[in-house]
């Protein structure tokens, strides 16, 4: 049930479940002072379809089955379809996605629904993405007011100091769509981007794991029961037993930005070559004008720093606290 007094925020989460998007849902769940509006579902990890049937299960699971769920639009701005399921599982949610939610998905597309929500709401809610900015760049083009609508917006996405993890330079969420990320960039959000760079640090070895799985929760006891794939994948890449947990550490940025200390600069998408999908900042600490960012979009803000530990018991403590305890 949407919280008894106003929440501090409402939201509107456009996700690609996917394993970490369920976590980030489920965190989000569990906190008394937020409401979610509204869920849009993006191609990424997964197809489109499958997203929307996973947020369905996932809000269910959470006790949010009043929460809606749209489904985005099926391909990348212009380059063809690419799916993660080697990460997620074959049904995005390690094989162990369950039945189908009893609920069907709204009429509206994504686009559709962020747009209309954003009139109907000006200056109220705060649009978490944890996806491909396909969605997002196409309401911003049905409503170029958009930046204005929104209170403001949390991107897990982009990796700056650090290697991307679809090509050495890309991140998934700028690599799957590089053209709605450049038009969601550089649009005058009140935007703040939580790269590669942080979510690294959101690392849950076997340990911490064990904790969620020890706990009896029906949040946990999803939460676990997705994780096989991709534990399996993070544990084989990093040789040692664990997962990274990216969208869940950008949505407890969004819900305490104290947990991180942020620098402003303005990032473009690179559209062209090897390193298509690539996130450019310039941070060259003298003035020179030429060989930057080519144009005068405004700045966005990039989490520079993250209190990883205190997000990361955070996490844990709303997965495994009964609802009646929160
Ligand atoms: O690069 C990590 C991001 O890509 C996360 O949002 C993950 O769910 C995938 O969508
Ligand atoms: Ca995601």
């Amino acid at each position: 049930m949407p919280p008894a007094t106003s929440p501090r925020l409402s939201v509107v989460i456009d996700t690609d479940p996917g394993v970490d998007d369920a976590w980030a849902i489920l965190f989000l769940a569990a906190q008394p002072d937020i409401e979610i509006v509204a869920v849009g579902a993006a191609h990424g990890n997964v197809p489109t379809a499958v997203a929307a049937a996973n947020a369905l299960r996932v809000l269910d699971v959470a006790g949010l089955d009043h929460v809606p769920v749209a489904v985005g639009h099926p391909t990348p701005l212009q380059q063809s379809l690419q799916t993660s399921e080697f990460v997620h599982g074959d049904d995005g949610l390690g094989g162990n996605a369950g039945p189908a939610s009893p609920r069907r998905t709204s009429p509206e597309t994504a686009a559709e629904q962020l747009v209309r929500l954003a009139r109907q709401r000006p200056g109220e809610l705060t649009l978490l993405a944890l996806a491909p900015l396909t969605n997002i760049a196409l309401a911003l083009r049905m409503e170029p007011g958009l930046p204005r609508l929104l209170r403001r917006v949390v991107v897990m996405g982009g990796a700056f100091r650090v290697p991307g993890n679809v090509t050495a330079w890309a991140e998934a969420n700028s690599a799957h769509d590089p053209e709605a990320a450049e038009e969601v960039l550089r649009a005058g959000f009140d935007l703040t981007m939580v790269p590669l760079d942080m979510t690294e640090h959101a690392w849950a070895d076997d340990i911490w794991l064990k904790r969620i799985a020890d706990a009896a929760t029906p949040a946990a006891r999803f939460a676990s029961s997705v994780l096989d794939t991709y534990v399996a994948l993070y544990s084989n890449a990093r040789g040692t037993a664990g997962c990274v947990l990216h969208d869940p550490l950008a949505a407890a940025i969004m819900a305490d930005e104290s947990l991180a200390t942020y620098e402003e600069y303005q990032v473009m998408v690179e559209l062209a070559g090897h390193t298509r999908g690539a996130t450019l900042l310039d941070d060259r600490k003298f003035d020179i004008p030429q060989g930057g960012i080519p144009d005068q979009r405004p700045p966005v803000r990039i989490a520079a720093t993250v209190d990883a530990a205190t997000a990361m018991d955070r996490i844990h403590r709303a997965l495994v606290t009964p609802e009646a305890d929160r």
